[in-house]
């Protein structure tokens, strides 16, 4: 995202008067004052987890602190991505639960749980890995295979089988819930490694990494280049271990849909989350190099990419009349229906039908997952379509209200340059790529309950 802490400004929002809680008890947590901005800092990016989307683990650990949960409470994130608040909490000893869709983002949460002791014994174990070539691991239809050769893809695949403790095993995607905060750690230096070795693929929009159409094209790469980079790349991620250890025993990852949440998850005090943007990013996409390291198949990641929020694939139909959805969102899908840009009324019309309603449901989830005194922090960014600007604050006002939740605090941030400024198709509707984050503060007077 090319914005950064020192260009972003912070707005305090008045809340109007009729969302203002009467209850007393209600504001008990508000922000605490200068809140830093959510946006990852510019310092931050260069940390080996770039991960565009990702929270400043400044801005968690404000809200944490300030929220002062007790030891049986509980953080939720149904949107963990990259793990900040899970890996945040840990820090602090809070009860966590981070949930996502994507195996990447697991797996990427449970490697950033480990500390500098546990970091520096991977980073041995790699060594006496990496000392001799392993031998090559075959797998007929590898997905490593979209970008290199045979034998590159079948000596990263070795690597990957050694570092998840699964050399030897019948072949399968690798089961990144089985995996140990350290297995995890390891293939995330992996992650690293092959994103680097995937550089000649990376087109302008860093979400994008390209396939070669023909087998020529695909990269060679040997066993002393692979090993540089594994070996580079654990010394940049030790950089970001824990100084000191941390509670990774208070911390529960869970791969699922924030539409339909684990049966078994614990009721939550506090959320603390940021839903997918809704715009046309591609979250599957992005990570498609290292849900490939995974050995997940193109087949599987095609339908992980459908099932995202934000999906630019869309399904013949969406049934938005049996959703309750809101009055913003209700005129914002109007306004695209009736858009006179091609395919409006088709096309992106379900795209954003398709994410409202997953939206909806999410939210409907969280409510009836939070304990009945729970608060929430949402941060949503503002996005547009051609002109038409998409306000997911008030979408999500109007959707939380229908479960009893008031906004008690809002703060905004206003970010320069926005992806969409990366599209040139977007210039032809708007001048201005700025865009506005939120941070969203919603309590529930206690008597009302859950839905
Ligand atoms: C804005 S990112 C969250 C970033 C996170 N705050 C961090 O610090 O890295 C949104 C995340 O939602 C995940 N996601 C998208 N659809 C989902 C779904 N239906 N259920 C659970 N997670 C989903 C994406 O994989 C992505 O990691």
């Amino acid at each position: 995202m090319p914005s950064s802490d020192s260009s972003v400004t912070r707005t305090t929002t008045a809340i109007p008067e009729s969302t203002a809680p009467e209850t007393p008890g209600l504001r008990s947590a508000v922000f605490p004052p200068g809140l830093t901005s959510p946006k990852l800092a510019a310092a931050t990016k260069k940390s080996a987890y770039r991960y565009y989307a990702a929270f400043s683990e400044q801005f968690v650990r404000d809200v944490l602190t300030a929220v002062n949960l007790g030891p049986d409470q509980m953080v939720l994130d149904p949107w963990n991505g990259s793990g900040t608040t899970t890996r945040v909490a840990a820090q602090l000893g809070i009860r966590a639960y981070g949930v996502d869709l994507n195996p990447v983002m697991a797996a990427v949460a449970k490697a950033r749980l480990v500390d500098f002791q546990e970091a520096q014994d991977a980073g041995q174990f790699l060594a006496e890995l990496t000392h001799r070539r392993p031998p090559p691991a075959r797998w007929r239809n590898d997905p490593l295979r979209s970008w290199l050769d045979e034998y590159s893809a079948s000596l990263v695949r070795s690597v990957a089988d050694r570092c998840a403790g699964v050399a030897g095993k019948p072949r399968a995607a690798i089961n990144v819930m089985a995996l140990s905060p350290r297995q995890a750690y390891l293939i995330a230096v992996l992650f690293i490694a092959v994103r680097q070795l995937l550089a000649p693929f990376v087109a302008s929009n860093p979400t994008w990494v390209r396939i070669p159409r023909s087998d020529r094209d695909r990269i060679k790469i040997d066993w002393k280049t692979l090993r540089a980079k594994l070996l580079e790349s654990a010394l940049l991620l030790q950089a970001d271990a824990f100084r000191t250890p941390v509670a990774q025993s208070r911390v529960r990852l869970s791969l699922g849909s924030s539409t339909f949440l684990p049966p078994d998850m614990p009721q939550c005090s506090f959320i603390l989350t940021s839903p997918p943007y809704c715009t046309r990013i591609d979250y599957a996409v992005a990570t498609r190099p290292e849900l490939a390291v995974l050995g997940i198949s193109r087949e599987a990641q095609h339908i992980l990419r459908r099932n995202l929020l934000g999906a630019t694939t869309v399904p013949g139909a969406v049934n938005v009349e049996a959703e309750d959805l809101g009055i913003t969102a209700r005129s914002l899908l109007d306004e695209i229906r009736h858009h006179s840009a091609k395919a409006s009324s088709t096309y992106y019309f379900k795209w954003l039908a398709q994410y409202l309603v997953a939206y909806a449901r999410s939210l409907k989830q969280l409510s009836q997952r939070a304990d009945p005194t729970a608060s929430m922090v949402l941060v949503v960014q503002d996005s547009h379509y051609k002109d038409v600007r998409i306000d997911l604050a008030g979408i999500t006002k109007d959707l939380l209200a229908m479960h009893g939740w008031n906004l008690t605090d809002a703060q905004s941030f206003h970010l320069p340059v926005t992806m969409a400024g990366v599209n040139p198709g977007s210039r032809q509707y708007r001048t201005d790529f700025s865009a506005t984050e939120q941070v969203l503060f919603f309590g529930r007077p206690a008597q009302k309950g859950t839905d």
